[in-house]
């Protein structure tokens, strides 16, 4: 069969991990999560210490560090992190990790070595724009905030984590700001990206109208 790399880019919340999980599983494609990548360069930096302005330590940070994925599963150093950085702490932080040139110089050439030889669902922020300017499918995700904020909620309760609706509003509100404004690759949808307002749609649905598209290409 044809290989093909997806980009599905968009903002926190929007559902972008689920529909690329599901995507990667019906079509024995590889879901390569940028975000968690991401999480774990902060949390390296947070565990060792690091300021963000001694980009010295950042680099010997970025220069040491091991990501691998196993399954649905996170290591970082040969730690299984997957919880660990989906706290919130974790989440605000690595929205100014992400902005660093250094952090996204790394990330970007690590993302585009993994998925060079394709097969792979990659999900972030500039992977249609930057990443992968190439990829046969590019995918931008949008809801309003208040319907990602609700998701977020729902699936904190379904989890049993105590949390608060406003709070999460407020993060995610805060997190898009920092995410679209930053100088280097900020979070805005590759014009050739096909683009999806998921507010009021399933997860079922949205995955529906990418396998659409998908089809035309695989
Ligand atoms: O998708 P996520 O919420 O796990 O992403 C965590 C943070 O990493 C978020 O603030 C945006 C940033 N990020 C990025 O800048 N570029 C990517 N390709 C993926 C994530």
């Amino acid at each position: 069969m044809h290989k093909i790399n997806v980009a599905i880019d968009g903002p926190s919340g929007v559902g972008k991990s689920s529909v690329s999980d599901r995507l990667a599983q019906d079509n024995q494609m590889i879901h390569l999560d940028t975000g968690a990548m991401y999480r774990c360069v902060a949390l390296a930096l947070k565990e060792n210490g690091v300021s963000l302005r001694d980009h010295e330590a950042v680099e010997h940070v970025l220069n040491t560090l091991k990501i691998r994925f196993e399954g649905s599963k996170v290591f970082l150093n040969g730690q299984d992190v997957s919880e660990k950085i989906r706290t919130n702490a974790i989440s605000n932080f690595t929205s100014k990790v992400s902005s660093l040139p250094e952090v996204r110089k790394k990330m970007v050439a690590l993302q585009q070595e993994i998925t060079k030889d394709k097969n792979y669902i990659v999900d972030g922020r500039d992977i249609g724009t930057t990443v992968l300017p190439n990829a046969e499918v590019k995918i931008f995700l949008t809801a309003s905030p208040k319907a990602r904020a609700q998701r977020r909620y729902d699936e904190y309760m379904m989890k049993g984590i105590e949390c608060d609706y406003e709070t999460i509003y407020q993060d995610i509100v805060a997190r898009d700001y920092q995410d679209s404004h930053r100088e280097i690759s900020p979070l805005c949808a590759s014009e050739d990206a096909y683009q999806l307002d998921t507010s009021d749609m399933t997860i079922n649905e949205v995955v529906e109208v990418i396998q659409e598209i998908m089809d035309k290409k695989l």
